[in-house]
Formats: structure tokens, sequence, C-alpha cells
């Protein structure tokens, strides 16, 4: 494949930056929001809170929560988006009530809340659940400092507290934060509405609550994880992909895993080039938080794994369960074989198209990549994982020269690939 991908914002940014408009009754203003699934049910429940929300022509995202007149995350929201418990910091913080639906059975593992839960508590917040709600109240009417050590380091975990901190009473400190691009970038966004947050992109962040906060302007941060997915589709098709509005500084595991497979990579300030003309060789992948490999590249590199020259390991090491998608590579061709939460992967020539299922958004991911480089069709099924993460990624690949086709009138939303 050869072209150029412009990358859009980051989902994973976008997400908290929106719900932390709960926080002000002044209007937020969000640019470079992309189009995606989880960004429109961010609305959704936003607007059921009481929300107001407009868009305007330069697609920039107004969100003002003068008006909030529910606290309550219902089910049928949280389950298609788990990343909805980051309402519960910001509705406690600033009502001092708040009830989100549990989230239910998920793909890729059992992903607990508990984290969230327990640091809210130690804010002085009383935690209760009910009929598969989570229900939080704060006796006091607002949330007291703390110190926080979390157990795991968790990204929306980090962000619900720096969030509910932001309101409390006194000076709280997250410790063992995760340092992704996307808690700093929500640090900035607060930061931009009057809040004082120091520490943000180190495994210690600093919050200094205020009694309010006020408007702001933001510009969500490009998309790591499309970058790297894009970057992926270059190095596997042999081909020479140019990326541009992406921060190349997010990339460097990616970037190093990427050069040590083979690929060529030219960095610019905010653009790179990946070129491959070589079949790549097989990398070993450890996943780890940031700055470490992102879980939501791995099933990307599995791919590529594949079809490389030689074998690798490839070890998960965020989520249980996160190897849905070898199956469906078992079924086009892949040699792997998993041993817990370790793949060894060994590359075939060829993988052979098939009707493939998608289970979440990354493996997703790994699946269309497959179908650019099997022999023949290959036909992905339930893409609404893919569209919760990727805005028009078959339009984008058509650019580059990937034969793809969204299949409308299929029973499933389809994709198919043919090399
Ligand atoms: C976020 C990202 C997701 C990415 C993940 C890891 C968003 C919206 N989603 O998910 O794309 O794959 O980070 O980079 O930003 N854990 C607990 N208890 C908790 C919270 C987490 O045990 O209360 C565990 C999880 O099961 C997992 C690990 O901590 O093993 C990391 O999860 P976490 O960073 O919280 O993932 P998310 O924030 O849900």
């Amino acid at each position: 494949m050869r072209g150029h991908v412009r990358i859009g914002g980051s989902k994973n940014a976008a997400l908290p930056v929106l719900m932390s408009s709960l926080l002000t009754e002044k209007d937020l203003l969000v640019a470079n929001v992309p189009h995606l699934r989880d960004v429109t049910t961010t609305l959704e429940l936003l607007g059921r809170l009481g929300v107001q929300i407009e868009v305007d022509e330069k697609s920039v995202v107004r969100v003002n929560a003068a008006q909030v007149h529910a606290r309550r995350a219902p089910y049928e929201l949280v389950k298609t988006m788990r990343a909805s418990i980051l309402v519960l910091g910001p509705l406690l913080a600033r009502f001092g009530e708040a009830e989100v639906s549990l989230p239910g059975g998920c793909a890729i593992g059992s992903r607990p809340v508990d984290l969230h839960v327990k640091a809210l508590e130690a804010m002085g917040a009383r935690v209760s659940v009910e009929s598969g709600y989570i229900k939080a109240v704060v006796p006091s009417g607002r949330l007291r400092a703390a110190r926080i050590v979390f157990d795991t380091v968790t990204v929306t975990g980090t962000e619900n507290l720096m969030m509910a901190a932001s309101l409390a009473d006194g000076t709280t400190i997250l410790e063992n934060a995760a340092r992704e691009p996307e808690v700093v970038d929500l640090a900035d966004c607060l930061s931009s509405m009057g809040a004082d947050i120091s520490g943000a992109g180190t495994d210690m962040i600093e919050i200094r609550g205020r009694t309010s906060l006020g408007g702001a302007h933001h510009r969500v941060i490009p998309d790591r994880i499309e970058a790297g997915t894009f970057m992926v589709a270059g190095a596997v098709t042999k081909g020479e992909i140019t990326l541009h509005d992406l921060n190349v500084r997010h990339l460097d595991a990616v970037t190093a895993k990427l050069r040590d497979a083979g690929a060529e990579i030219t960095l610019g300030d905010d653009q790179l080039t990946v070129s491959m003309g070589v079949r790549p060789k097989a990398v070993p992948i450890s996943t780890a938080p940031y700055p470490g490999f992102p879980t939501d590249m791995q099933a990307q590199f599995m791919l590529m794994n594949c079809v490389a020259e030689g074998s690798a390991t490839v070890t998960e090491h965020i989520f249980e369960n996160r190897f849905m998608h070898v199956q469906e590579l078992h079924r086009m061709g892949a040699d792997i074989e998993l041993h817990g939460n370790t793949a060894i992967v060994r590359g075939v020539d060829r993988l052979g198209g098939a009707q493939v299922m998608a289970t979440d958004l990354r493996a997703s991911a790994g699946l269309v990549l497959a179908g650019l480089v099997a022999s023949d069709l290959t036909t992905v099924d339930r893409i609404y994982h893919l569209d919760r993460g990727y805005d028009c990624i078959e339009e984008k690949l058509l650019q580059c020269g990937a034969d793809i086709k969204r299949v409308a009138d299929a029973a499933l939303p389809q994709l198919r690939a043919v090399q």
C-alpha cells in the first residue's frame, strides 16, 4: 500500500475531555474530536444527564453542563462503552451524587472498576452496589483530598480521580498514576479550565482542588493507536505510507518495534513515513503501561508476526483474554500457539482469506490488516467494534490502494478486503 493518511483526534483522549465538561457550568469547546461510535455514545450519555451539546461547521463540539438534571449513567449505554465510568468522578465532585451501571461482561477480560471506587471512597464518598448500579454519595457534600496509591496502573482510574480531585477540598496526590499521553491531555484541558495540576505524565500527580472551574477551549491530541495501526498496515503490505497530523513522540515504542522488524521510518515534526521493502522479521512483543508497548497495538503486531520471517512471542500483561483474534487468525492459516498470556507466533508465507468475526475494537483492526495481506477475499463480520474506534478506516485504506469495501446490505456489517 502506498499513500498519505491524516490521523484524527484521539478517541481515548476525547472521551475524558468531553466528560470533564461536567465539572463546570461554563462552555467547554473541544476541537479535533473524531467521528466515532464511542464519541456519539459519550455525547448521548452527557445529553441524558442534561448537558447541552452543539457541533459547529468546523466540527468543534461545544458542551455546556450548566443544567445537569440527572446523575445516572444507564446500563444500555455503559454496556456498549466502559469509558462511561468516567462520569462517576466529575458527577460526585460537582453534585455529591452519581449512579453508574456496572459494565457487565466484556470480551477482553473482567476489567473491574474497583480501583476507581476505592479511591473515591478514600476521598469521602460512600459507595454501594444496588441492582447492578454503583451508587455513590458524598455525605459531607464535598469530596476531600486524599493520598491515593493505585495498586495497578489504570488509565481511566487516573483520569476519573484527576477530575474528582480538581473540585475536592485540599491537595490530592495520585501515586502509581498512569503516564499515558491521554492522561496528560486531560490534565491540560482541566488546567485550561482553571484546575491546578502538576506531575501529569509522571507516576505522581498532584491536584490542588478548586471550588469551581471555568470554561475552556481545548484541542484533542492525535490518536496514537490509529497512527500505529496505519504504520503496521504500511509495513505488512511492504509499502510506503506517510501519516500526517500526529505526535511522533507518542509512538516511540511502536516505532522501535517496527524498525526491529525491518521498516524504515522517517520522522518529521507532525508526520512520519513508514516504508518497508522486505518481508518483516518477527519481533517479540510484551505489553506494558505507557511508555511501554501499548496493549491497544498488540493484535496488529500479532498479525504482522503471523506473516513475518521467523517466530516470536507476544505477551499480554494488561488484559486477560485479549487474544480473541487468535482463533480468527487460525482460520486464515496463522500458526499461533497459546500458553496463558503468551502466544508463540511462527510466521507463514501467506495467509488465506476467510470469513472472520471481530470480537473487540483492536482485534478487529488486526483482522482488517490480515485481510490486506491474505491471498484472497476476507470478510470481517461485526465491524461495529471497529466503528467504535476508527474513523473511516476503509476510506483511509482505499486512499492507499487497498481493495476494501463496506458491505452495507449484509446481515451483519462487514468489510471485505482482497489482495
Ligand atoms: C484504557 C483505554 C484502553 C486501553 C487501556 C490500557 C480508554 C477509554 N481506554 O482502558 O483503550 O486498552 O487503558 O492502556 O482510555 N484494573 C483493575 N481495577 C480497576 C481498573 C483497572 O484491576 O479499577 C486493571 C484492569 O483490569 C487492567 C489494568 O488495570 O488489567 C489496566 O486497565 P485500565 O488502564 O484501567 O484500562 P482502561 O482505563 O479501562
